[in-house]
């Protein structure tokens, strides 16, 4: 199979006023030099999409977003539908992050449903999974890993339309990470599901790491076999930090 383009995608999390915009241009300034390394994409709060893809117009970088409601429109206070994303000028949209089925006891069912509706508004959904501290000791991270990705895919998942993030929650900004070795055999692990269930195109769909993932140990993450980009949270945030991870992919 062809090398799998790697993707850097940033997840700003609930973090950003349109004074961050400034940031985002030096993004967006820096991204024509790691074009031949990575795609990007930053995903900033809803309330920055539209000015940010306006922004990103036409430069090396896109624009995405955090979360989205499965259905397309209706009485939802506060919710947000995957078209009105798009509309704003999102191209992808992150489901099922950790803090998300965390904070809003999001289950898998629902995962898959906001993927689905990501798809339903023509953009590629970046589906996360990934084992708490808890799970890790007791020794059950490829069961839960199995089952996430059993219940929260959709069957019609592509390489074009989906995206896996492993995210192990106990990771995700403490500043640990797992080892290389490590990563290698859970990105093997989920590569394995994934050619089983969606031949061809699971061969192809992108694995991202995403927790601590920072300069100092992008090249060590990214140059393992089935790791095909990060999602990054408090590096994201930072130009000079995300685009020296964009460098850092093989
Ligand atoms: O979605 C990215 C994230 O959860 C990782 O966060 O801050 O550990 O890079 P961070």
């Amino acid at each position: 199979t062809d090398a799998i383009r790697p993707l850097i995608a940033g997840n700003w999390k609930m973090n950003g006023l349109k004074a961050q915009a400034a940031e985002f241009d030096a993004m967006l300034n820096g991204a024509a030099d790691v074009a031949g390394k990575a795609d990007l994409l930053v995903c900033p709060p809803a309330t920055l999409i539209a000015a940010f893809a306006e922004k990103a117009r036409g430069k090396k970088a896109a624009v995405g977003a955090q979360d989205c409601h499965p259905k397309v429109s209706g009485a939802h206070t506060g919710d947000i539908a995957a078209e009105m994303l798009t509309d704003a000028g999102a191209t992808a949209i992150i489901v099922g992050h950790s803090e998300r089925r965390a904070d809003h006891g999001e289950s898998d069912i629902l995962v898959k449903q906001k993927a689905e509706a990501a798809w339903r508004a023509g953009v590629t959904a970046i589906v996360c999974i990934g084992e708490t501290q808890a799970q890790r000791d007791a020794g059950q991270t490829l069961e839960i890993l199995r089952g996430q990705l059993n219940l929260s895919l959709p069957d019609a998942s592509t390489a074009a339309n989906l995206i896996v993030a492993y995210e192990p929650v106990w990771a995700i900004g403490t500043g640990l990470t797992p080892t290389a070795k490590d990563v290698e055999q859970i990105h093997g692990f989920i590569r394995e599901l994934l050619t089983s269930r969606f031949k061809d195109e699971g061969a192809r769909m992108r694995i991202l790491y995403g927790g601590s993932v920072k300069p100092s140990n992008a090249a060590e993450l990214m140059a393992v076999k089935n790791v095909n980009g990060a999602l990054v949270g408090g590096a994201s945030l930072k130009a000079a930090d995300f685009l020296a991870i964009a460098k850092g992919c093989p």
